[in-house]
């Protein structure tokens, strides 16, 4: 009796406190599920308040769409691809729906709607949080999930803040953050995916919507994860996979991949707000070859242009361009130009005058051009949500191309105006469709870089890779360019900031990515800069710059040391570039990073979440990279699980390992992780140099198996897209010891006609290479030393080719020796 009064009671508190009554709600909720339609993989489902589509994208992706009215026409900037024939079962009772395909279940309850995600065997992936759900409120809406037990959150594109987003919120409005914060938000580029981590399960969630969005992963809550935006559908693709790299192969399938970038932009580039007159672009470019520091590209400011109108010249700064980029050419390098968006409001200015007859830029309501303030004044914005306004563009660039250009830099494309409130009734043509700034300013910057990507890609005469930068995009950018991560500061903070935010557009799809290394505002201490160079050497995109009036930030500026130092890891990428160049065929394949978190191969390693390691990371397959920062003497190091050899002398470091280090200035840590396969290749000053012509491909004994996709084409043409590339897979089989290099793939002849092997803790063994016993003759413990006077270590022997025998690859009786 006791019992049944307290139950009573209880009954009655909760549902008086869950009965939430007001005359008028403003939270309108989705609400039961009153029809549902069933179309092969689709569910068209009608709620209380609600219009709502879910589709079996592929068997591992489910895209879930809710509207308060009818759905709109699908359109999508960032998804190219369309859903796959998925194999599907539907079933369906008064209580629930049940979708079932090959890799995962979808069950949704009907009174009220609650849509879950689970595994084939029926474990909780990811599911609506019951009392919450899909909601408005006025035109907001969110969808709220349940937080799991230990759940990470991961990615979501250029965001600051830790590894792991827990406890945190974002907000994505694409926003010119000069001199940004280490930990501010938003800044430049908006990608709203994520990836969750809990319970040996993870899973990807891509919300596809452009007006401002916020993300909340428990942030001032304990309940929920939730994602939303100020306007448009909840429309989202939940992505399951049972590894993480599988997930971000899902999401760039459906956002798209690089293509191969020019192999030139993969080398180092030198920068600075601004280098002019063309004189003193000569001297630094002459500085670099005698200083015997290895660079590709030199990298022109805004005032390299007539009083900053986009598509002119300063012509008494740069008298003759095209003489000047020839001349830059005979010396390996390519000139990369930044454009801003802004068209300055002049009359008589050819490029601004042919936008007014073609109708192309942005405008109010009452048909007014939109005029904004930039560098050049006051300027319009040409609208990249119509054919027309994109293909203006395309032909304005046409002059760049005659000037012998080969990269296009889009910077202030968030975009960007003095006072930096655009307002919200600028109306954009949306293709066809009209939108206001609200909608599209997420995606302009997108837009954009795909009006340069395709016009610039034309200009060259369509066979020659562009390459196009990019400081603002949305989901997908990475299709048209890479990204840096704009306006950092000169501190410690940053650098180790900016990796982070590497990582994380990393796991956002975003592989081609850099940041200003040495710092844009303020000055480097020598250690610092140092420091960011070795770190720099190990990023995607290899870039120095600085802003108007600070210290000059070129590698000879912080005397002999550091300029050794960072020679030492310059000449390190340009060794690196066959397994890089490789790397980033990677990318295009499967959509894998090059910088890689742990998160990707070690899900589910605590430690990796761990705010002391969170910044450390994978460059491609094998060199695992410990970023710290300038000032700390003693440091701690994780090493997940496996085998790890000092890169510098092939200590091995056994995983699963928490470990101190001391740090100096000449050395950056860096192992490699066991079972690696490194192509390499003799130093060059330039790309545009020959290497020799023997390839050296290091192997790290290791207790794993290992496959790598060695990979050359011509390094700047689409042909490899008709087969003219030259690829094979390297193999590593642990157990049997053996080494196998597979058969050629494409039409291309390799640049090299020897491979030289080095074999790396396999000491007194023998090893079966392509099938052959062989007996190692030499042991080589270092695959580089950084030769330095300036190294404390005392490690500077160079050791490759010492004793090592180089195998003529037309002798096929040879040990190593492999017909190409
Ligand atoms: C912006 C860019 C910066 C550039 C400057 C001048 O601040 O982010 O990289 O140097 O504009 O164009």
């Amino acid at each position: 009796m006791k019992i049944s009064l307290r139950c009573l009671y209880l009954v009655l508190c909760f549902s008086i406190s869950t009965q939430l009554t007001f005359s008028q709600n403003p939270v309108k909720k989705i609400g039961k599920i009153t029809g549902v339609t069933i179309n092969n993989q689709e569910l068209d489902i009608r709620t209380e308040n609600a219009s709502v589509k879910v589709t079996a994208y592929s068997p591992g992706i489910i895209r879930v769409r809710v509207d308060k009215q009818q759905l709109a026409e699908d359109f999508s900037y960032a998804v190219i691809s369309k859903p796959q024939v998925t194999k599907v079962s539907i079933t369906q009772n008064d209580a629930e729906i049940n979708m079932i395909t090959d890799s995962l279940k979808v069950n949704i309850r009907k009174n009220p709607w609650q849509i879950t995600f689970l595994t084939p065997a029926g474990e909780v992936i990811n599911q609506d949080e019951p009392g919450l759900t899909t909601s408005w409120v006025s035109e907001s809406v969110t969808t709220y999930k349940k937080m799991q037990d230990g759940e990470h959150f991961i990615g979501l594109g250029e965001k600051t803040g830790g590894l792991d987003r827990k406890g945190n919120a974002y907000t994505n409005w694409n926003s010119d953050v000069f001199g940004y914060s280490a930990g501010q938000d938003p800044l430049y580029s908006t990608i709203p995916f994520y990836i969750g981590v809990h319970h040996n399960v993870q899973y990807g969630l891509f919300f596809d919507n452009t007006y401002q969005s916020d993300f909340n992963f428990g942030a001032s809550n304990n309940r929920f994860s939730s994602f939303g935006a100020k306007g448009g559908e909840m429309n989202y693709y939940f992505i399951y996979n049972s590894h993480l790299r599988d997930i971000i192969t899902s999401y760039t399938w459906l956002t798209g991949r690089i293509k191969m970038p020019p192999l030139w932009s993969l080398g180092y580039q030198q920068n600075r707000y601004s280098y002019y007159p063309d004189t003193e672009v000569y001297r630094i470019a002459n500085t670099l070859r005698e200083k015997k520091i290895p660079a590709d590209g030199i990298t022109l400011d805004i005032h390299y242009m007539d009083k900053y109108k986009v598509f002119t010249w300063d012509k008494s700064r740069f008298p003759d361009p095209p003489a000047m980029t020839k001349k830059l050419k005979d010396m390996g390098f390519k000139v990369t130009l930044i454009v801003d968006p802004g068209v300055k409001e002049e009359k008589g200015y050819g490029v601004y005058d042919r936008g007014v007859k073609e109708d192309i830029f942005a405008k109010y309501p009452d048909s007014t051009y939109y005029t904004g303030q930039v560098w050049p004044g006051w300027c319009h914005f040409p609208d990249f949500t119509s054919a027309k306004g994109r293909n203006w563009w395309a032909n304005e660039m046409k002059v760049y191309a005659g000037d012998g250009v080969s990269g296009i830099w889009n910077d202030m494309n968030e975009f960007s105006t003095w006072g930096q409130k655009a307002p919200d009734n600028i109306l954009f043509n949306y293709e066809g469709k009209g939108a206001s700034h609200m909608q599209i300013h997420n995606v302009y910057g997108l837009e954009m870089i795909r009006s340069s990507y395709e016009g610039y890609r034309a200009a060259l005469g369509g066979n020659k890779r562009p390459f196009v930068l990019t400081r603002s995009g949305y989901a997908g950018l990475q299709r048209y360019a890479a990204l840096w991560t704009g306006d950092n500061r000169a501190e410690d903070s940053h650098m180790l900031a900016g990796i982070r935010l590497m990582n994380s557009l990393g796991l956002s799809g975003v592989p081609y990515t850099g940041m200003d290394v040495g710092g844009f505002t303020g000055g480097a201490s020598p250690y610092l800069y140092a420091r960011w160079m070795q770190i720099g050497a190990f990023n995607p995109y290899m870039r120095n710059h600085t802003q108007i009036n600070t210290k000059s930030s070129e590698p000879w500026a912080y005397g002999e040391e550091v300029l050794e130092i960072t020679r030492n890891y310059i000449n390190l990428r340009y060794k690196l570039l066959p397994y890089l160049y490789s790397t980033f065929y990677e990318a295009k394949e499967s959509g894998q990073p090059v910088m890689r978190s742990l998160a990707i191969d070690y899900t589910h390693d605590e430690n990796v979440y761990n705010g002391t390691y969170e910044n450390e990371y994978m460059f491609g397959h094998a060199f695992l990279v410990f970023p710290f920062d300038s000032q700390t003497q003693i440091e701690r190091m994780y090493f997940p699980a496996g085998k790890w050899y000092d890169l510098y002398n092939g200590t091995i470091q056994q995983g699963n390992a928490h470990v101190k280090t001391e740090l100096g200035m000449s050395k950056l840590p860096v192992f490699v992780r066991e079972s690696s396969i490194i192509p390499m290749q003799s130093l060059v000053q330039t790309t545009a140099e020959r290497p020799t012509d023997t390839l050296t491909i290091h192997v790290y004994q290791g207790a794993v198996n290992n496959k790598f996709v060695y990979y050359e084409d011509d390094g700047e043409s689409y042909n490899y897209e008709k087969g003219d590339f030259y690829k094979r897979n390297i193999t590593y089989n642990a157990a049997k010891k053996e080494i196998a290099f597979g058969k050629v793939e494409g039409t291309a002849n390799s640049k090299f006609s020897n491979i030289k092997l080095v074999l790396h803790g396999f000491s007194g063994s023998t090893f079966k290479f392509n099938g052959k016993n062989s007996k190692v003759r030499d042991d080589l413990s270092a695959l580089m030393v950084p030769i330095s006077r300036f190294d404390p270590t005392g490690l500077s022997n160079p050791v490759e080719g010492e004793k090592v025998k180089i195998m003529s690859i037309k002798n096929s009786t040879e040990l190593f020796t492999v017909a190409y």
